[in-house]
């Protein structure tokens, strides 16, 4: 990479110099978000570093990356071949595979309009506007309940630890047409487990750069791929039993609607891109693993703000008091009547930036970017983190103010603004569970702070310091939460 001829009129990369072996390993630390952000700073918006032996590209900036991802679209929509994606669902996921261009854009359309359809389908009685609402609004009471009996119990609760149960029905609905008791072991153990994967999948994680380290025994790795292997053995199971009750005439679910496509498909004699059933019916395994630790990670860090501004909690509430009331749970369509909620959801996406490198891309061919060299295969993170704190874009970045994002008067949300809010990924690979997570993370939260006030427990100061991964988590802690309103069941 380092001795490749640089093509004429492009120039070669900035960026500080490599150790022999590790690289830029000892720079980027265990904070890539902050040390890479400092080193934009420095070298600009594009950069190389070296983890191990292998060349990185670091984005930054809103243009270089909307370039990057959307002028340049096709080029920049690979994944590299990491050592860690290899054991993601089997080394088929479709999110982290080095599958080909073609392989990936049919099952990534399958999983979208599977998604589409099933979170959009009519809820079963005419009280909900559809299949996402009326499970988000049930487990939402579900929730409720199983808070108020945990305080009534413990005097406290882990607030990670119920939240990711309730996403996972959600998710599991769709996927699966069944939900999970708050106390179901099978699944306890399976969603509590994603702090690990995330830790190991997050951009810069030295194992995926440097052989060596593949080798030497690491207990993180060891139970990465144990937490890997039950969860697609959970998924395996649920979908054989799919498969043994599967009509076509009567499609219940996500599980299903993909071994409807692999029988279609055996008809079709037209079909020209070549897929597995497994590679089919393993989609499932990454909407159900996307579905739920991404927004029960939103959530939870919600909760977390909440606690951090009582003031703020306090305006929540009475915004929902005046224009939802306390007698009824909330729906989708009081979103527009609650602006400081929406307000409150864009700044905890921007100021937490808790995905804060995209899953990370590859060149699919030798390419340029504001005039630099890039080799095709070249391994490339984008810095969502750096462009949700770029000076340039946001008055004082550090500070938590949802009414940045709010007109003067507080009626209404600046669109305009909120787009500038970089936490979905854009371009090709720009996450494709979006709107289904923006529409959970606020009928969730809108639930929860209509019922209930939270409170740090006493003599626990909250820490708010994120631990990075693919999905950055605030460390495991206890709150208090206080019924608002007494709950009708
Ligand atoms: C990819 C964010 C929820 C399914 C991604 C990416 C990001 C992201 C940053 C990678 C983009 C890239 O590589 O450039 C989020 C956030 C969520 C969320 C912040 C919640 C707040 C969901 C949900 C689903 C989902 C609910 C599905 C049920 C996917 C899939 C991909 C993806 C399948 C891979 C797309 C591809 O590689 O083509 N998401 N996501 N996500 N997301 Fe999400």
């Amino acid at each position: 990479f380092f001795h490749t001829e640089i093509p004429e009129g492009l120039r070669r990369l900035p960026g500080p110099k490599p150790f022999p072996l590790i690289g830029n390993v000892l720079e980027v630390g265990s904070k890539p978000y902050l040390s890479l952000t400092a080193m934009s700073k420095r070298y600009g918006d594009v950069f190389q570093i070296q983890i191990g032996m292998r060349p990185v590209i670091v984005l930054s900036g809103n243009d270089t990356v909307r370039q990057a991802l959307i002028k340049q679209g096709e080029e920049f929509a690979g994944r590299p071949d990491l050592y860690s994606f290899r054991f993601i669902n089997d080394g088929k996921s479709l999110a982290f595979s080095t599958d080909q261009a073609g392989v990936w854009r049919a099952r990534r359309k399958l999983a979208y309009s599977a998604l589409r359809s099933f979170s959009s389908l009519d809820g079963t009685t005419p009280e909900y506007s559809c299949m996402l609402e009326e499970h988000i609004c049930k487990e939402g009471e579900y929730l409720i309940k199983q808070l108020n009996n945990v305080m009534k119990a413990d005097g406290s609760f882990d607030p990670f630890r119920h939240i990711v149960v309730s996403v996972a029905n959600v998710i599991c609905g769709m996927c699966f047409g069944r939900r999970y008791d708050h106390n179901d072991q099978e699944l306890l153990s399976l969603v509590n487990l994603s702090d690990e994967f995330g830790r190991v999948v997050g951009s810069g994680n030295p194992a995926d750069f440097i052989p060596v380290l593949q080798y030497l025994p690491s207990s993180t790795m060891k139970s990465f791929m144990s937490i890997n292997a039950r969860f697609t053995a959970f998924v395996q199971k649920i979908v054989i039993e799919h498969y043994a009750t599967y009509n076509k005439d009567n499609i219940r679910d996500i599980t299903d609607s993909l071994i409807d496509h692999c029988e279609d498909r055996k008809l079709d004699e037209n079909s020209n891109v070549q897929m597995s059933d497994e590679k089919i019916v393993g989609i499932v395994n990454d909407l159900f693993g996307a579905g739920f630790d991404t927004i029960s990670t939103a959530l939870s860090w919600s909760v977390m703000y909440l606690v951090a501004h009582p003031e703020m909690q306090e305006r929540l509430h009475q915004e929902l008091k005046d224009t939802v009331g306390l007698d009824r749970t909330p729906r989708l369509s009081d979103r527009p009547n609650l602006p400081f909620l929406d307000a409150f959801i864009l700044e905890l996406f921007r100021h937490s930036s808790f995905l804060p490198f995209t899953i990370p891309h590859c060149t699919s061919k030798n390419t340029s970017l504001n005039g630099y060299f890039i080799p095709k295969d070249t391994c490339v993170f984008i810095n969502q983190w750096q462009m949700n704190h770029d000076p340039e874009i946001w008055k004082d970045p550090s500070s938590f103010n949802p009414d940045r994002f709010l007109s003067a008067d507080g009626t209404a949300v600046n669109k305009m603004e909120g787009e500038k809010v970089m936490i979905f990924g854009m371009g090709k690979r720009r996450c494709i569970g979006e709107v289904i997570a923006r529409n959970e993370v606020f009928l969730f939260l809108a639930i929860l702070a209509q019922k209930l006030q939270f409170q740090a427990k006493p003599g626990q100061p909250l820490d708010m310091t994120p631990e990075y991964g693919l999905t950055m988590k605030h460390k495991r802690c206890h709150l208090r939460a206080t019924m608002r309103v007494r709950n009708k069941q």
